[in-house]
This record gives structure tokens, C-alpha cells and sequence, in this order.
């Protein structure tokens, strides 16, 4: 195998972005390995597989061979280009305008894996690729696809199960496992049937139930009224929703104070919402005062909350006409019910739980551990659920109880009869796997979405947030509950089977096709289809472990071709902590097919490779040794693939974090377990509506290090300094940001993407120091980073990754600069405009977390607390808010308007003069200002309008109305530039690229 690898040389940075977004549109099904089971985090499969592939690829393998291989059957870049053209103009491409297939959805085939081989110059199937932090198996998944034997191994349990049901099973059994599985549910289904008599309430024919609005509830400590709490009474965009009515009895304090619940369809009859920032509002009209969020947390802990049925959702078959036959033509319509005297059964559901919860105890159904005290977020032990099975209410429990206790019942039987063959045991996992689906839908934690009349699952945030009003589903209702959980896991299994032996899945599909028309020519049809199928399909082996990264001792040494991994992002997502939640379902339905992996209490913390400060609390500067600990763990890790990996073997590593430090743990890991950066590219992998990212400003990249094991060094060999390597640093960020760019990738991204080059340098040249020590003002800035925690550790003469990446930041801004002033020289913008310009650039928003509001401010010169905030902006909690020019007016917060404290404060007064008076007022305020002919203020009109949201009236496209401010300052300067200043201010690049691709769309 050729030394050097194609990731290492190049790697279709624009097309796989374009890929891994198009793997999740949103109104597409999602792959099947993402559908399957909730995991936090995954990667997009394409990517993984490009990751896989020019990991293994020479690097002179041919590029089309290697899109082919990864699903890119066409022009990603062309399609995305003529797509968002057409959306500008409304212009129907079409379904499918890319003219192929989502690239996840191909699977090269026997043919395609032995010209693969031959571009590797070896046996593929004889190459092993491990990921020792597999979580949901984007990557092994990939390499089982591309006939590689997969090593994969994930700390958790949970994860470890979940990648059994995703690479495993369905390669091994392939198409049997569904109608096994199919099998088993139906016994599940008929067997749990009997024991929901009473449960719910019958509704009328016609009528589906899918959903019962629960409000928790506390008692006014003013009144004795019962609140129920929430924080809106809408239950529906078309302006449904609920009116509280009061049973007052005699007056506060007196018994029998309650609310009922009307549903209304008029936006002005819902109530008041009845809680707000933690506090309650007590809703009765002979009342009405706020209990404060400590009493409301006081009486959760103590008495625990109650909780009130306020709706019911559900769906009606009506009759909306006729056919041309003249049947009737249905529609199910969604709508709202108010609760009526039948849905009042608690007394009935607390005495049915009541009698069977000591069983469930002392035969372990269902799950009485504690919620952890120590974590990072223990909202449900502040709010009165310190167990796990308080995560559910009496009749959820009730529900989930019965599931176990069936599910348990069903397996013995089959023990016992000696049927649990290999395949019945793969079944009844994802009949486990297929029981949390009910448990993330149906539990305290999920909500009503009322804008989308949909129910919010627990884990749509990655945390344990409190919710003041929960929605309850049925599991016995036909097509929901129950049926939808394993309907849709059926489903999944199909579809992993045909993602992972294509052939097999096709013949099946055709021959269930056959077997509809007649009964025999389907057999016939089967027999020859699976002798055809059967000769090709040789899934390579797949090995699944649980344990941790750094002890991987059933591989030998330098056996592992490639180490592709997606390592935890430092403190992103901590999944242990969340994973329990599953994990104490799982240990008492899946814990008795496949016990290994289900012997803790809960699971493990201590060893995983999270910056998890719950580890440290009551520590002093827990966060940074939070922070310690991932490094080492990390090294720990890498230390391991490095023992694992062939000599010539390569790690990939995916990464992402916006912060500087997460990276510098990272990567100082990595070097100091002996490997060095060869190459780096950024991938755009995450959909810009995914909610943990919509935070504004979020990254959408993910940076992919390509990393080779550093030859031992001569202990003689010479010092390195940091003095000499930075210009190398600066070089090498500014050979590529172009490219970057010109690949799509902009804001945040581009510093992101920046660190790769950034850290390539330097780690050719680590380890290094410092010729001369660092001045003491960053020293102190260190010492105040690490709450004087580790003074003697502060070493001027130490350089860290973090001093590249802050190079790569600076080389990025400079370039930046240059680009929107039109290479307009740079020294002519002051501080201040240059640190809004700058962060619109960066941000794209007007909201941005502060800590990067600071950063970029140190980086340009400017005070952030005293010459932006109060002045163009406003801090709120953490965040730094962009104000518009008539916002700045309005809060006197404008600065002279002879440009004395920023060139910005003139841009705005004439924006605003504009906006509020006429163009004609703002040209003679420029005029009297002298303006029109001064340079600095052209070249920071330029760079102002390059970075604004263009307004609707130039894009035809509306901004959302945190931006329309934005946009009509961009309308007033826009309109002045063509009024004024058309020679010495280019048009903004955005419109001349509107112009253009109108014309392509026209043509
Ligand atoms: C970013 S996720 C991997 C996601 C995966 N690539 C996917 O697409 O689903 C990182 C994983 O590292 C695992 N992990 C954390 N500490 C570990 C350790 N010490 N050893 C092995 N795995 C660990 C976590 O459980 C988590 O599943």
C-alpha cells in the first residue's frame, strides 16, 4: 500500500457538505441507523465513508472511482447551484433536482468492492478499520458497507447495543430478522393486549386519541388554590387553546380550589400562561400572585408535584366527499377535545399501580435506581423525580411496567422452550430498543408543540430540562403507540438489511412483489432470487466491544490498517449521564438476553472521555480539571490506537467545537500520545435547523485531521521555537482559507476550518517553546483562566495548540477584512468598525455568545465592556445583541456623527437619517460631514455592505424579524451607494452573485 493516503492529499470537501446536509433533509426520512434508536451526536454516514475510504485509498487513487464508492452519482455543486436559484425565482425542480439517489443510499456492489481492492492494493475484506468511540456506528456502519471488517467499541452500553441492532444483526441474519422480528411483536402485542383494560377511556368509533395533555401542578401557598403549570395555554398555530375556569369554592384558602379547562379557538380567550422564569403565577382571578421558583422547587422536593389532564388530542375519520364511484372520501382531521368526567381515572390507575409496583420492585421491572446527585444536570431531583421511574407519571409507569413484565414473561417462555436461537435473541433487542422509543415519546419530558401540532420526544435537547406540561401517549391506540414503535423499527431493520446486503434486500422486495400476484410463481421466484443473492453476499466480521478506548486488549499490536474516529466533543454532550435514562429500561428487558453488557447500576462516568465537571464538584476550578481529565483520557486513548495501528497506518479523527480550549485538549492529547497532523478538511455535516445547534452562530463544520504516528525523534535533536514556527502557522492558514471559502464554507466555519492548517503546522514542529517568555499581560490572563488553581504550571516559555489556533484566528481575520473592504487597505478602518464588520462576518446574526464577542474584540484592539457594549450593543445573560441603527437612535446609544469614536457611528446616523427621513437627508448629511469624497468612510461602507443582511427588496427573500433591522439599514446604505458612491464603492458581492444567478435561471 502506497505510504502516503488520499485523505492526506484530497478530499471532496464541497460535496460531501452538500451530502451529509442532503442525508437530513428535514420531510425526508432520516438513514435507518439515526431512526433506530436515540444516540447523541452521530455522523453523517456519507462522511463517514469518505472518511473510511481515503483513509485507505493511495493518494493517487482516481477521484471518480472514489465518489462512485461514496454514493455521489452526480453533481452535488451544479444541483445545489441550480436549486437555489430556482428557490429564488420559484422555479419546480422537480423531486429530485440532484438526478441520484442520497449518497448514504448506495452500497457498492461485489464488482465495485474488487476495483477497490485493487486501488489498495490488497484484499479490502482483509483490512480492519476500528473506531473505538463508536457511540451509534456511523463509521463501522460504513466500513461493513464497503466490505472492510469493522472493529467497533464505545464505552456504553447502551451505545454498544445499539450498535449490535445497526452492523451486527442485520449483516449476520439479514432479511429474517424482520419477519422474526415481526413475529415477536405480534406475540408481544397479543399478550400485553388484557392487561389495558381500564387503562384509558373508550372514545367514541371514529375517534383517535393521540395524545393527554398533562399541567404539573403545585399549591398556591397564598390561596390554596391547585396551579397548573404552564408557560402558554396554546395548543394549536390555528389559535386553539385553553381557557382556565376557576372553582373558587369560598375564597382563597378555602378546600376545592381547582381549575377546569375549556377549549377555545379564539386567540384572545387562552389564559395567561401560569409560570415564568421558574416562578408560578397563580391563575385565580381572587388571587393572582407569584410564588417564587424556590417554593415552587420547595413543594416539588417535599410533597411533590401533582399533575392535571387539561386536553386531549386526537384525530377524527370525517367524511369530506365523495369519490367519482361515489364512495366516501375520509380524511383523519386533527383536533382537541376538553376533558370530560370518563378521563378522571387516577384514584383507578393509582390503586392498579399501586397493587402491582412491589411485585415490579422485587422482581426488578422496573427502575427504583436514584437519579444521580452528582451530575450536570440534576433538574429532576430539584423538581420532586429523584428516581428514574419518577421520570414517569403513575399511568406512563404503569404502561412501561406492564411492557417489561410482558416482555420478560415472553422471553422465559422461550428460554425455557430452547427456541432463543441467535436470531429470536437479535429480535427481542429490538423489540427492548423498540420499547424506549415508546419511553422517549411517553414520559414527564416530552411536550406539545404547538406551531407544529406535533409531540416533542424527551431527548429533542440534550439535557434533562424541566417541562411544566407533558403530553401522554396512548400505547394500545392503533397505528400509534405501540404499533408505530415497532412498526417503524421494522421498517428500520429493512432498511439497515438493505443498506448492508443490498442484493439480498432486492431480491426479497421483488419476490414479496411476485408473491402478492400468485402464490406459486413466488416461490419459484424466491428459490432463483436467493440462489443469485446468496453467492455474492459475504458480510465481512464485525467485532463489538464495550470498554474503554484506552484498554483495547483484545487487539493485538500494529494490526489496525486505519483508526477512523469521532471522539466526544469535550463537554458537548454528556452521554452517559443522559444514556441512563435508556440504560435503566434496557438492563431489565435487553439485560436478560444479553447481560455482559448490563452489569453496573448505571453507567459508567469515571472513564469516560467527557470535560465533565460533575467529577469534580466541590472541587476548587472544577471546570478546568474537567478539562484535564478529557486530555488525558484522550491521550489515553490515542495512546491505545497508536499501539494498535500498522506503522504506516493512518487515524482520522472528526472534530468540532467553536471553542479554543476544547481543541487545544484535544489536540495536545493527540500529540503527546505520538501522532502528528498530515492533513485537515473541513466538512459542513450538520443541518443549520438541528435544535442543539440553532443557537445562533453555531458551527455547521466538522474538521477531519488526517494523523500518522511521529517518528521517533533523536533525543540530540534541536529546540524548536514558537518565534519561528508562527509566520509558518500564519502561511499555512492563508494557503488555504480561499479554498475554504470557495468550498462554501463561511462565518464561524472558516476560523474552524482555519484550526486544521493551523494545527498541521505545528504539530510538525511539536514540541515547541518559546525563545522569549510570554508577556506578562497573557500570562495573567492564563493565571485568572485557571482560577489560580495550578500557578506553578504557568510556564512563559510553554507553547500550547491553542497559540497556533489563535494565530489561525488572527490570519483569518486579517484576510477577512481584506476581502470586504475589496482589498481596500486595512490599517483605514478603526477598532470598533472593524470588530461589527468583523463579527457579522463571523456570526451572520445579531445574537452571539459573548465569550466570542470578547475574543474577536481582543483580536481587533477594541474593550468590549466599554466601547461596544452599551454603545452598538447590549449583553444579555451570555450573549452580546447586535442593535440596527434605529435601535442605537432610540437608546441614545449613537456616537457623533463626525465619526470621532467609529466611521460606524456616521454609517448609522446616515441609515438612519434614511430610514426616518428621506436618501436625499442622508446624502446632505454626508455631504456636510464631508464624507463623500473621505476614503475611510468608502472603504467602510464597503466592508458594512458586504456583511449585512441584504434586505428583501434587492433578494425577494423576507428576513426573519430579528434581522429586518439589519436589512433596512443595508437597504439605506445600498441606496446611498448608488446614489453617491457608485465610483468608489463596488456593488456588494451578494448582489452581483443574485444578479448572476438570476441570469443562469433565466437562460
Ligand atoms: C461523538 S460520539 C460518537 C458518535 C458516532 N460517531 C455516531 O455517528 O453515532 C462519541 C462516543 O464516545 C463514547 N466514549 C466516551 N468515552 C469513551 C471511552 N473512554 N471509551 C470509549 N468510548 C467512549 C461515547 O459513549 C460516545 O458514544
Amino acid at each position: 500500500m502506497s505510504e502516503r493516503r488520499l485523505i492526506e492529499e484530497w478530499l471532496p470537501i464541497a460535496e460531501l457538505g452538500i451530502e451529509s446536509l442532503r442525508e437530513r433533509t428535514p420531510m425526508t426520512p432520516f438513514p435507518a441507523p439515526n431512526r433506530l434508536h436515540v444516540w447523541w451526536a452521530r455522523r453523517p454516514l456519507v462522511a463517514s465513508r469518505a472518511a473510511v475510504l481515503a483513509s485507505l485509498l493511495p493518494a493517487d487513487a482516481d477521484h471518480k472511482t472514489f465518489l462512485h464508492a461514496i454514493g455521489i452519482l452526480g453533481d452535488p455543486i451544479l444541483a445545489k447551484r441550480r436549486i437555489n436559484s430556482a428557490k429564488r425565482v420559484g422555479e419546480n425542480l422537480g423531486p429530485n433536482p440532484y438526478g441520484y439517489s442520497r449518497a448514504f443510499q448506495y452500497t457498492p456492489d461485489s464488482e465495485e468492492k474488487e476495483i477497490l481492492s485493487t486501488a489498495v492494493g490488497g484484499e479490502i475484506a482483509s483490512m480492519f478499520v476500528l473506531d473505538p468511540t463508536a457511540g451509534g456506528g456511523s463509521i463501522p456502519f460504513e466500513a461493513e458497507r464497503l466490505g472492510v471488517q469493522a472493529i467497533a467499541n464505545d464505552l456504553n452500553p447502551v451505545a454498544a447495543l445499539i450498535l449490535y441492532a445497526t452492523i451486527d444483526y442485520p449483516s449476520k441474519h439479514g432479511i429474517e430478522l424482520v419477519r422474526e422480528f415481526e413475529d415477536l411483536y405480534k406475540q408481544f402485542l397479543s399478550a400485553v393486549e388484557p392487561h389495558y383494560q381500564g387503562i384509558f377511556p373508550p372514545e367514541p368509533e371514529g375517534t383517535i386519541v393521540l395524545g393527554y395533555l398533562f399541567a404539573r401542578s403545585i399549591i398556591c401557598p397564598y390561596c390554596g388554590g391547585l396551579i397548573p403549570l404552564s408557560q402558554n395555554w396554546r395548543l394549536s398555530a390555528d389559535g386553539t387553546g385553553i381557557r382556565l375556569l376557576f372553582e373558587q369554592a369560598s375564597g382563597p384558602l378555602s378546600a376545592g380550589r381547582v381549575c377546569r379547562y375549556e377549549v377555545t379557538d379564539r386567540l384572545e380567550d387562552h389564559s395567561e400562561g401560569t409560570v415564568s422564569d421558574g416562578d408560578a403565577i397563580c391563575p385565580f382571578p381572587d388571587c393572582k400572585r407569584v410564588v417564587d421558583s424556590d417554593e415552587v422547587k420547595r413543594q416539588a422536593r417535599t410533597d411533590g408535584m401533582g399533575e392535571q389532564l387539561y386536553a386531549v388530542v386526537l384525530k377524527r375519520r370525517t367524511v369530506v366527499g365523495r369519490t367519482k364511484s361515489g364512495n366516501e372520501k375520509i380524511k383523519w382531521i386533527k383536533g382537541f377535545r376538553a376533558v370530560n368526567q370518563a378521563d378522571e381515572n387516577t384514584a383507578f390507575i393509582q390503586k392498579r399501580l399501586g397493587a402491582k409496583l412491589p411485585i415490579w420492585i422485587a422482581n426488578d421491572l422496573v427502575p427504583s435506581e436514584s437519579f444521580p446527585e452528582n451530575s450536570n444536570d440534576d433538574r429532576p431531583i430539584q423538581y420532586g423525580m429523584p428516581l428514574w421511574r419518577d421520570l414517569f407519571s403513575p399511568r406512563q409507569l404503569l404502561c412501561h411496567g406492564t411492557s417489561v413484565e410482558v416482555y420478560r414473561e415472553l422471553l422465559e417462555a422461550d428460554r425455557n422452550a430452547g427456541v432463543l436461537t441467535e436470531l429470536r435473541k437479535a429480535a427481542y433487542i429490538y423489540l427492548a430498543l423498540s420499547l424506549d422509543k415508546l419511553r422517549d415519546y411517553n414520559s414527564r419530558m416530552t411536550r406539545w408543540h404547538s406551531k407544529r401540532d406535533v409531540i416533542v420526544n424527551t431527548f429533542d435537547r440534550h439535557d434533562f430540562s424541566f417541562k411544566w406540561s407533558y403530553v401522554e401517549m396512548a400505547p394500545m391506540i392503533v397505528g400509534h403507540g405501540y404499533d408505530w414503535a415497532f412498526e417503524e423499527t421494522a421498517k428500520c431493520i429493512e432498511e439497515l438489511v438493505e443498506l448492508v446486503r443490498p442484493e439480498e434486500a432486492a431480491a426479497a422486495k421483488v419476490a414479496a412483489k411476485a408473491q402478492r400476484r400468485s402464490a406459486k410463481g413466488a416461490e419459484l421466484f424466491v428459490t432463483s432470487i436467493t440462489a443469485m443473492a446468496e453467492p455474492t453476499h459475504a458480510p465481512p466480521p464485525v467485532t463489538i466491544t464495550c470498554k474503554s478506548g484506552d484498554h483495547l486488549d483484545h487487539i493485538e499490536d500494529n494490526t489496525i490498517d486505519v483508526v477512523v474516529m469521532d471522539p466526544p466533543y469535550y463537554d458537548n454532550v454528556m452521554y452517559a449521564e443522559l444514556s441512563d435514562f435508556f440504560y435503566v429500561w434496557l438492563k431489565r428487558t435487553a439485560g436478560y438476553v444479553e447481560p455482559s453488557l448490563f452489569r453496573r447500576l448505571l453507567t459508567d462516568k469515571d472513564h469516560e472521555a467527557v470535560a465533565n465537571p460533575a467529577r469534580f464538584k466541590g472541587q476548587k476550578g472544577a471546570k478546568v480539571l474537567a478539562g484535564r481529565d478529557y486530555q488525558e483520557r484522550m491521550a489515553a486513548i490515542f495512546t491505545e490506537c497508536r499501539r494498535v495501528l500498522k506503522p504506516n497506518g493512518v487515524l482520522t479523527l472528526m472534530f468540532t467545537h467553536k471553542a479554543t480550549g476544547a481543541w487545544d485538549a484535544l489536540t495536545t492529547g493527540l500529540m503527546k500520545a505520538g501522532f502528528t497532523i498530515t492533513a485537515s478538511w473541513p466538512i459542513n455535516t450538520e443541518a443549520e435547523g438541528s435544535l442543539h445547534i440553532k443557537d445562533k452562530s453555531a458551527a455547521n463544520s466538522t474538521i477531519f485531521l488526517a494523523c500518522r504516528p511521529r517518528p521517533e525523534q533523536a533525543a540530540t535533536s534541536e529546540k524548536k521555537y514558537w518565534e519561528d514556527v508562527e509566520p509558518l502557522v500564519a502561511k499555512a492558514v492563508r494557503e488555504r482559507v480561499q479554498k475554504f471559502q470557495d468550498a462554501g464554507i463561511t462565518g464561524v466555519d472558516l476560523y474552524l476550518a482555519s484550526f486544521g492548517p493551523a494545527l498541521e503546522k505545528f504539530s510538525e514542529f511539536w514540541p515547541l517553546e518559546r525563545g522569549t517568555p510570554r508577556p506578562q499581560i497573557e500570562l495573567e490572563k492564563k493565571r485568572k483562566k485557571q482560577a489560580e488553581l495550578f500557578p506553578e504550571e504557568i510556564d512563559p516559555y510553554a507553547v500550547t495548540p491553542e497559540d497556533a489556533l489563535t494565530a489561525a484566528r488572527r490570519e483569518v481575520k486579517s484576510w477577512r477584512l481584506e476581502q470586504l473592504t475589496h482589498r481596500k487597505a486595512r490599517t483605514d478602518m478603526d477598532a470598533v468598525t472593524a470588530w461589527f464588520v468583523l463579527a457579522w462576518d463571523a456570526f451572520e446574526a445579531p445574537v452571539f455568545p459573548y465569550d466570542e464577542a470578547l475574543r474577536l474584540a481582543r483580536a481587533v484592539g477594541v474593550d468590549l465592556d466599554k466601547e461596544i457594549v452599551g454603545r452598538l450593543a447590549t449583553k444579555k445573560a451570555s450573549d452580546i445583541v447586535l442593535l440596527d441603527s434605529q435601535q442605537r437612535a432610540a437608546k441614545m446609544f449613537l456616537g457623533p456623527a463626525d465619526g470621532s469614536r467609529a466611521m460606524l457611528d456616521v454609517l448609522h446616523h446616515a441609515a438612519h437619517a434614511a430610514r426616518a427621513r428621506s436618501l436625499e437627508a442622508a446624502r446632505e448629511l454626508l455631504e456636510k460631514g464631508g464624507w463623500l469624497t473621505e476614503p475611510t468612510f468608502h472603504v467602510a461602507l464597503q466592508a458594512v455592505l458586504e456583511v449585512l443582511p441584504v434586505s428583501a427588496t434587492f433578494s425577494k427573500v423576507e428576513l426573519t424579524p430579528a434581522l429586518s433591522g439589519f436589512g433596512s439599514d443595508f437597504e439605506a446604505l445600498e441606496n446611498l451607494r448608488r446614489l453617491a458612491f457608485t465610483e468608489q464603492v463596488d456593488e456588494p458581492t451578494l448582489l452581483s452573485k443574485l444578479r448572476i444567478e438570476e441570469a443562469l435561471v433565466i437562460e
